[in-house]
């Protein structure tokens, strides 16, 4: 019998709980790819710390570098601006929601989401130890995103959407938070349209970020059905045979009701101004 959907949200939760404890000196738990914690020789590079240049990484406190899992660096792509509200799905330790943070300065928030109370504890010892007042750590599922409608200026995420067990619920919560212009920019692995599902899976784990991701291809038409436009999914760097370090970036649509999509209402008070 196959891994529920459930079951596999709670094998991503314990590995990652366990991460977060590795870099709390509470003992040891790996991430992404073989883990940026016990990453074999070939794998350095390809996820954590080193997708960050060293600027960005001296001016982190070592934990939130230590507990950087990701497969690339949103914050080098997302066009972030002073005042913004900026949301990173899958938080981890933090890093991206504290870069984000001084990049739309203290007229601006960033928000992070995570379903692990270890890394929201982690990230929020971070975003202390940094300095940085305008964050907010929420407990909750990408797949039912804990903020209203429309209330985002622009959403990022760094090696999460391959682990949901629910693609297309991120997709269109992602769709509805942002307001209508809002801009998607995250970091993921994305598998060569040729590969099926099963050949993913032979290349790595879920847990690992590998089995799970999609293709181009479903990452495209996925946003494209959510009402996006002005997409593009850009390999960066090979992680597994056929599987690629990627950046994909969207817009949402100013205008909904011509792509025949639901006209999503902003919540009252959602959003910035
Ligand atoms: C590979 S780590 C990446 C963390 C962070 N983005 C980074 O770059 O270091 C994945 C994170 O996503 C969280 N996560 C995975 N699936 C999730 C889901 N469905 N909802 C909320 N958080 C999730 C995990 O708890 C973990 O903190």
């Amino acid at each position: 019998m196959g891994t529920s959907s459930e079951e596999l949200r709670e094998q991503v939760r314990a590995r990652y709980a366990d991460a977060a404890r590795a870099v709390a000196g509470e003992g040891g738990g790996c991430g992404c790819g073989s883990g940026s914690c016990c990453a074999e020789e070939a794998e350095v590079g390809k996820f954590g710390e080193a997708l960050y240049d060293a600027e960005q990484r001296g001016a982190l406190p070592d934990a939130a570098v230590l507990a950087s899992l990701g497969c690339g660096n949103p914050t080098a792509v997302a066009d972030l601006h002073q005042g913004e509200t900026v949301l990173d799905l899958g938080s981890g330790g933090g890093i991206d929601v504290i870069l984000s943070a001084r990049r739309v300065g203290p007229t601006g928030t960033a928000y992070g989401v995570d379903m692990t109370d270890e890394m929201l504890a982690l990230a929020q010892q971070n975003a202390r130890d940094a300095g940085v007042r305008n964050v907010h750590f929420l407990k909750g599922l990408i797949e039912q995103i804990p903020l209203p409608a429309g209330s985002v200026d622009v959403v990022i995420s760094n090696c999460v959407i391959n682990l949901s067990t629910d693609k297309p619920a991120v997709l269109t919560e992602i769709a509805r938070v942002l307001r209508p212009g809002g801009r998607l920019g995250i970091s993921d692995v994305v598998a060569d349209d040729s590969l099926a599902p099963a050949e993913r899976a032979q290349r790595g784990s879920y847990v690992g970020c590998i089995a799970g991701a999609l293709s181009r291809g479903e990452y495209e038409s996925g946003l494209e059905a959510a009402g996006f436009e002005h997409i593009s999914v850009e390999f960066t760097h090979e992680v597994a045979d056929g599987m690629h370090g990627a950046i994909v970036k969207a817009v949402k649509t100013s205008h909904p009701e011509e792509k025949g999509l639901p006209v999503v209402q902003p919540a009252a008070g959602a959003g910035c101004c």
